[in-house]
């Protein structure tokens, strides 16, 4: 993808007479804005909003002001490779949209339209066990393109079991297990407003479609809706899982094992030590600890632990190109992204996801060239600057 830093910065000059209003936002905080007027409170709020005070979001993105990029000039760097491998795959930018349930909330075609448009751009997509739509139903927008299946480890293997043998068949090829939800965090803005979109049955096609699940109920979910929802409120997650638990996941799924929610470099170790196959420092985007640390500020001692066996990936606070390059600097052999997307699906569905992808990926080219660098995969931390430190020279030479 050399130049489309370039290119997609041209298209948008040359299109000055697309009126105002039509047009597609630019930054994060407009696309937010724009989905804050075209969405109610509930469902604007479940995206926006955080565990607690928001402390955990602002914290991610702090994280990354924090870092400097020092760019090196007169380096050639006319032509750009943003391509990462992963797990015997090599895909064309370091990004893929990070597993966002309930999608419907913000669009009525929810993880299709989102889906359709990560695989117009050749992006992986991690459909959510929580999806609005049934993860063959967004396997088949997806068509050929790349696919991974994030499970939400409930309480009943059967049913575990099932949907595993399910993402395998639809084409998915690998599974990232989601840790940090073991219950759902506090949200104040959720809880002022009583919002909970799983008790409208909404995010649990996975389930409803389940043979297996379908089969632990008394009648059809078409005929007793409610019990089938408090069926899954009953599975959904697990707090009594441990380490060892994972060889059940490897019984039932011979493709890369992916953990999601790694935060402490012990748990990178024993992430290690059981054998996945790569790890995602991620927080959750702040929804469900708060006042706990960045993901970027862990990522480098995660980083330290892996050495490099497994590849590491990260989320939470994504906004923008050089947020995407500071990860890859410290060591991030991707990342992914939640909240820019949503909104993007929230403002224009299928077409707004594409735009805010766009954006992000022509930014990341155009902030890697002006870096003097030319390859993502080869970025180091030498591309930052450590200003606390220079700041102290500065000091201690004035004295
Ligand atoms: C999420 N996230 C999430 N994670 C997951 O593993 N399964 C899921 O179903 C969901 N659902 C979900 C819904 C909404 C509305 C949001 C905003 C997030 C977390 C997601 O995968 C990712 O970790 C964060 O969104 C990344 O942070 P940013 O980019 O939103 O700051």
């Amino acid at each position: 993808m050399s130049g489309y830093g370039n290119i997609i910065q041209h298209q948008i000059y040359s299109q000055p007479s697309v009126e105002k209003e039509e047009q597609y936002p630019v930054a994060f905080e407009d696309w937010e804005k724009l989905a804050r007027e075209k969405l109610k409170d509930g469902p604007f709020w479940y995206v926006a909003g955080g565990a607690g005070s928001g402390e955990t979001m602002k914290a991610n993105r702090d994280a990354f002001t924090k870092q400097k990029i020092q760019p090196r000039m007169l380096n050639d760097v006319d032509e750009r490779d943003l391509s990462v491998t992963l797990f015997g795959q090599t895909f064309q930018t370091p990004i893929l949209l990070a597993p966002v349930g309930v999608q419907s909330i913000v669009h009525d075609q929810g993880e299709l339209a989102s889906a359709k448009a990560a695989s117009n751009m050749n992006i992986p997509y991690i459909t959510s066990t929580a999806s609005s739509y049934t993860m063959e139903e967004i396997a088949d927008v997806i068509g050929e393109g790349p696919r991974w299946y994030q499970l939400y480890w409930g309480k009943d293997e059967d049913v575990t079991a099932s949907m595993l043998h399910r993402a395998k068949r639809a084409g998915y090829t690998a599974l990232v297990v989601t840790l940090d939800t073991p219950i759902l965090g506090w949200r104040e803005k959720d809880l002022e407003q009583a919002y909970l979109p799983f008790l409208q049955g909404i995010g649990i096609a996975n389930y409803l479609s389940d043979p297996m699940f379908c089969s632990k109920l008394e009648k059809s979910p078409q005929e007793d809706r409610r019990a089938a929802i408090e069926y899954f409120f009953k599975i959904f997650s697990n707090a009594r899982l441990t380490w060892s638990d994972l060889a059940f996941l490897r019984k039932h799924w011979d493709l890369p094992i992916i953990l999601k929610g790694i935060i402490h470099p012990r748990d990178a170790e024993l992430a290690l030590q059981y054998g996945v196959d790569g790890i995602i420092v991620s927080n959750h985007g702040g929804r469900q600890v708060d006042g706990e640390i960045s993901t970027l500020d862990a990522l480098e001692s995660i980083c330290h632990v892996i050495g490099g066996k497994i590849p590491v990936l990260l989320d939470s606070g994504i906004r923008r190109g050089s947020d995407v390059v500071k990860a890859s600097a410290l060591g991030a052999s991707a990342v992914l992204l939640g909240r820019p997307f949503v909104y993007g699906l929230a403002v224009g569905g299928e077409e707004g996801v594409k735009h805010a992808i766009r954006n992000i990926i022509a930014d990341t080219d155009l902030t890697l060239a002006l870096s003097g660098r030319n390859s993502i995969k080869n970025l180091d931390r030498s591309l930052l600057s450590n200003v606390p430190d220079a700041q102290s020279t500065v000091r201690s030479e004035s004295l």
